[in-house]
């Protein structure tokens, strides 16, 4: 398995070291899915049970709770912070709360989302204040990422954070009990992902090969306990 991902990073390597941009521009959308989307599909797949009653997504696409929650799901709410986006069914800001109801979902799901939130720990307070009790939140953050020049654009994007960072984060508000955080990548799908290098362009046990050094993605189950 290592053998290929060297082999593999000699001739990335070679292809690089001539050029200070990018092979591929903007994640290589345009000739396949980002690589970075191979650990939150597969950490949504892993908990899709948790996708289910009321949930709240943040942004229409790429749609998560239709993919993962299936007939789970009985109804999926998109949320924006700002009204008019195509897709959206409510607004509402996590940093501020403003049009965020009380123990209202089953589940909340925010794939890349937190790090485009400047105050980050009242974002993960208002999504444990919106789920019932027994919900879960399952979120994903950037580890490793070229910046998203849109979306830095439109909200601001602010933050990197650790498996170490998402632990303590997640812990304060939901008890260190209810939090579990995994962290996927390695130095070879780092340097792709960076390169616009996609999915196929990678072998699955390369991809796979986790190194806990090289964090691409952090990912994290947590469990609303009144008790906690
Ligand atoms: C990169 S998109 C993520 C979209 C989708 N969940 C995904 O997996 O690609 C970042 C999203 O963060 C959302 N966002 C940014 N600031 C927000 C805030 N204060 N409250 C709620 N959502 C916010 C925006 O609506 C934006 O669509």
């Amino acid at each position: 398995m290592l053998g290929t991902a060297y082999r593999r990073l000699t001739d990335l390597r070679n292809k690089l070291l001539a050029r200070p941009v990018p092979l591929y521009p903007d994640f290589g959308f345009g000739r396949g899915w980002p690589i970075d989307r191979h650990y939150i599909e597969g950490f949504l797949k892993a908990h899709a049970a948790d996708i289910r009653g009321e949930v709240l997504e943040a942004a229409a696409q790429p749609n998560y709770t239709k993919q993962f929650g299936g007939d789970r799901v009985t109804r999926g709410h998109i949320m924006y912070p700002v009204p008019g986006l195509p897709g959206g069914t409510m607004v509402g800001n996590l940093e501020t709360g403003e049009g965020i109801p009380t123990a209202a979902y089953d589940c909340v799901l925010l794939t890349q989302v937190l790090q485009f939130i400047y105050d980050m720990p009242a974002a993960v307070a208002n999504s444990h204040r919106a789920l019932k009790d027994g919900g879960v939140m399952l979120a994903t953050f950037a580890g490793i990422s070229q910046i998203a020049k849109s979306d830095m654009n439109a909200w601001g994007e602010y933050w990197r954070i650790t498996d170490a960072g998402a632990r303590r984060l997640f812990g304060d508000v939901f008890g260190p009990a209810n939090v579990e955080v995994q962290a996927f990548g390695n130095c070879l799908a780092a340097c792709a992902f960076l390169n616009g290098m996609v999915i196929s362009d990678l072998e699955p046990a390369d991809l796979d090969y986790n190194d806990p050094e090289f964090q691409l993605i952090i990912a994290v189950r947590a469990v609303k306990r009144e008790t906690a």
